[in-house]
């Protein structure tokens, strides 16, 4: 369906949606499709105990919504517009917050299939208010049904919606804030951190006027992070995820890149074993030692940053036993000055992820396309393609969470599986080659600034040419001296 044809409101319960999608689609002249709430027949039990009806209350609203989207296919054959008040796939906010992890599992089952045939919106608008609010609206609509309903529940409900659309990548996304609405100091708000407006997933989203308002007057988070700031923790880097801030990193191998990195408002920097191909010539990540990483994060952290400096834990560190785990790590954090370490692998480096948590130390994980593990895979190929491999990874990234990562790494995955595990897990992931759905993204420096001689894969963006700019530099500086034009008479003694 062309330009705009199939709008949809989505917000928490009170929030106003089914009155804008009316208003909206008197505008459009287009079809109103509006949820069919008050049919559920378990929803008045669920409000009173949530636990014992959630299940029942869960499954009779998914099939009454997929019913109503099939249908909705016929509209589109006439290419009808439509107004929505409701995504189908917002069920899965419900389902994540009200199911047992059992009921979870074999509800994910179901909804993926149904979610094949269900029409994708053209464009999403995501109204936000504040829980009290939404109490207040909710109270005065006296829906008899909405009587039970805990200021607690609904709290609950606008993080899991905010956290829902910061992942949401599936179209383009218009966010617009109670405060945005109305025009006026908010009032009887509990605090800052409830009506935050989700920040933009992506080049995708539309902002609302007041964002847009902002980044025209060049006050980018990025920008404004030039002067000295406090040090980013690793807690630090979990509350941004929970408070909906994207986050950046960027690998860093040495003293001048940590402080220009640091300056420019980066928050992470990743001193990775890619110094191997990278900065050392090795035609891989397998042969750095971790003599070779204490090295270079000594370097990086004498620049004393306010971003959180982790150091990859090299090929053989960790891998036989969970005692190497433990002596390597120290050691990058004692002798090298890490902040974090990161390691790759899923099930078999859950035992090290949790004694070195235990031990003190912040950990990050790294799965999917996992450079150390380039002779196993045969090169280094996208990961996580089929099915089998996608659960695994999910498993396996819920793991890492569960043995204490503070973040995880995603490289080489499709998009929407980044997507996907971003918004199954409460620690942010930091994506690479993982699509704009993660909670953060990572390159590697000298690939961003155009410095690097070998295969520039596809996920890569250049934002410089330093290349370039440095062989210009040097022949202009060698033809100074060859014509002896350098030195001058300014720069002698
Ligand atoms: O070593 C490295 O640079 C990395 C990033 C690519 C995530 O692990």
């Amino acid at each position: 369906m062309p330009d705009n044809r199939y709008v949809v409101v989505e917000g928490v319960i009170g929030v106003g949606k089914t009155s804008l999608a009316k208003l909206l689609s008197e505008r459009l002249q287009a079809r109103l499709v509006l949820e069919e709430v008050e049919e559920n027949p378990f929803l008045k039990d669920f409000y009173r105990d949530r636990a014992r009806f959630a299940f029942q209350t869960q499954m009779h609203f998914l099939f009454s919504r997929y019913q109503q989207q099939r249908s909705l296919r016929q509209l589109e054959l006439f290419s009808e517009r439509m107004v929505s008040d409701y995504l189908f796939s917002k069920d899965r906010i419900f389902a994540s917050l009200n199911l047992t992890d059992r009921e979870l599992a074999l509800y994910e089952k179901l909804v993926g299939w149904l979610e094949l045939e269900v029409m994708k919106p053209d464009v999403v608008v995501y109204l936000q208010a504040s829980p009290d609010m939404l109490m207040e609206r909710i109270a005065k609509r006296g829906r008899p049904f909405e009587r039970d309903m805990e200021r607690d529940y609904i709290r609950q409900l606008n993080e899991a919606y905010n956290h829902f659309f910061f992942h949401y990548v599936e179209a383009p996304l218009l966010v617009v804030n109670e405060r945005d609405r109305l025009r006026e100091p908010p009032r009887g708000l509990r605090g800052p951190d409830e009506t935050d407006p989700v920040p933009p997933p992506g080049h995708r989203v539309l902002r609302s006027d007041r964002e847009r308002a902002h980044a025209m007057k060049g006050e980018s988070a990025v920008g404004a992070a030039r002067g000295p700031r406090a040090k980013i923790t690793a807690p630090g880097i979990v509350e941004m995820k929970r408070r909906g801030e994207l986050i950046t990193c960027v690998t860093a191998y040495d003293f001048p890149t940590a402080r220009i990195a640091d300056q420019a408002g980066i928050e992470i920097l990743l001193v990775g074993d890619s110094v191997g191909p990278v900065v050392l010539g090795y035609e891989s990540t397998l042969p750095v030692t971790v003599e070779d990483m204490c090295h270079h994060t000594r370097a990086v952290a004498r620049a004393k940053s306010g971003a959180l400096v982790v150091a990859d834990m090299p090929f053989m560190s960790y891998q036989a036993s969970v005692e190497d785990a433990i002596r390597n790590a120290g050691r990058l954090v004692q002798e090298g000055g890490a902040d974090a370490v990161k390691l790759e692998g899923g099930e078999r480096v859950i035992d090290s992820v949790r004694r070195l948590v235990e031990s003190g130390i912040p950990v990050m994980g790294h799965l999917g396309l996992t450079p150390q593990s380039v002779l196993a895979f045969g090169g280094y190929k996208v990961q996580a393609r089929g099915e089998a491999d996608q659960e695994r990874l999910m498993r396996e990234a819920r793991s890492l969470e569960v043995a204490g990562c503070f973040a995880l790494v995603l490289e080489g995955i499709p998009a929407k599986l980044g997507a996907d595990v971003s918004r199954a897990l409460t620690i942010p992931t930091i994506g690479i080659g993982a699509g704009v759905g993660c909670d953060g993204q990572v390159l590697v420096s000298h690939d961003l600034l155009g410095l690097f001689f070998g295969h520039t894969p596809k996920f890569v963006r250049r934002y410089a040419e330093l290349g370039d700019a440095m062989r210009a530099a040097y022949e202009r500086f060698a033809a100074d001296v060859k014509a002896r034009r350098f030195p001058d008479e300014q720069e002698s003694y």
